[in-house]
């Protein structure tokens, strides 16, 4: 197929993209690089350097690309609180300019990057796709809002859409011709490529909050690797149909502390890592686990990588970067 892969220089549109060259695929990536590298983008993709908004058009053409793959988004919940008109600009309104050029174009396939953050703090875990959706950011709102109208354009255009929701990725993902993609982001805030930096011999972290209302007090989340989640797009693209538009729920179905997370660091690693303690981060809920039994059922997709691969292939990734 001829794909369209928006905010494909990025950490997850990056691996999305190098799956689906190896599988068979012709891919374009549309990035505007405000957080992504050009040196991620994928040998044999076709690289335009523009946004969504303003050159989605052009790509598209008439009729030129057959689905879309649109990762390209803000995703930093603080600063989505602190600036909210920039996602609701960039994440819905750059998406709905997408739909439209695609109902034009006559583009009948999408597949969405949604997020944990469209449920909030939930009632109970694990989550399911028909769990209530509150989110307590603009982040989490924005993306909701895109899934909102995802139903509607798929009932009216006769767009198929599959909305997958990421819960915690980590991990690095290793090409065919042996090169790395992983997380390289400006500030970062997660906690894994926060815990291994810059591969050093001295790797410390801050914990943000020892008091929630979890076995050692701090934050619970689910984890999976990119490769896994990459593989589930794959699948989703299979699943578009016309008219229909689908939700997905994606995670391993397991909840490790922030603790945990730091000792399995230490075992993969085995560096010493200092772990600071500090506040809470602002709107963290304690408790995120996801239920993927949807996607299990429906579409076959299972992880196959467990935390400690995602912790090893972080670290292989951060390591090679640091022998350059
Ligand atoms: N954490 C630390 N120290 C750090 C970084 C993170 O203690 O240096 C903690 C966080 O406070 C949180 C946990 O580690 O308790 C995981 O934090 P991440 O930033 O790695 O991930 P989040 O759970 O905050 O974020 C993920 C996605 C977001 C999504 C969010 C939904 O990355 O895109 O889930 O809650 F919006």
């Amino acid at each position: 197929m001829k794909l369209l892969v928006t905010g494909g220089a990025g950490y997850i549109g990056a691996v999305v993209a190098a799956k689906l060259l190896a599988a068979g695929h012709q891919v374009t990536v549309l990035d505007d690089l405000s957080t992504g590298h050009a040196d991620a983008v994928p040998a044999g993709a076709v690289f335009v350097h523009g946004t969504v908004r303003d050159d989605a058009k052009q790509v598209l053409g008439d009729g030129d690309i057959d689905a879309v793959l649109h990762f390209a988004a803000h995703s930093l919940v603080g600063e989505s609180v602190a600036n909210p008109a920039k996602y609701w600009s960039n994440n819905l309104g750059g998406t709905l300019a997408l739909i439209e050029e695609m109902h034009r174009a006559g583009t009948r396939k999408i597949v969405f990057s949604s997020t944990a953050a469209v449920y909030g703090d939930p009632e109970r875990v694990p989550i399911t796709e028909s769990d209530p959706t509150r989110p307590t950011s603009p982040y989490g709102a924005s993306k909701l809002a895109v899934d909102t109208a995802l139903t509607e354009y798929s009932r009216v255009h006769g767009i198929g859409g599959v909305s997958l929701r990421y819960f915690n990725v980590a991990g690095a993902y290793r090409c065919a011709d042996g090169s790395w993609l992983g997380e390289r982001h400006r500030p970062e805030t997660h906690l894994i490529p926060n815990v291994l930096g810059q591969g050093g011999d001295h790797l410390s972290v801050r914990i943000n909050g020892t008091d929630y209302p979890t076995p050692d007090g701090t934050c619970v989340r689910d984890y999976i690797h990119v490769s896994d989640l990459a593989d589930a797009h794959l699948l989703a693209l299979g699943a578009c149909e016309p008219g229909g538009h689908r939700i997905y729920n994606l995670g391993n179905g397991a909840g490790f502390s922030v603790r945990e997370v730091i000792d399995v660091c230490r075992e993969v690693t085995g560096r010493e890592i200092l772990a600071e303690t500090g506040p809470r981060r602002a709107g963290d809920p304690a408790v995120l686990v996801a239920s993927s039994a949807r996607i299990q059922a429906e579409l076959g997709w299972e992880a196959a990588r467990d935390l400690r691969d995602m912790v090893a292939d972080a670290w292989q990734f951060v390591q090679v970067r640091a022998a350059r």
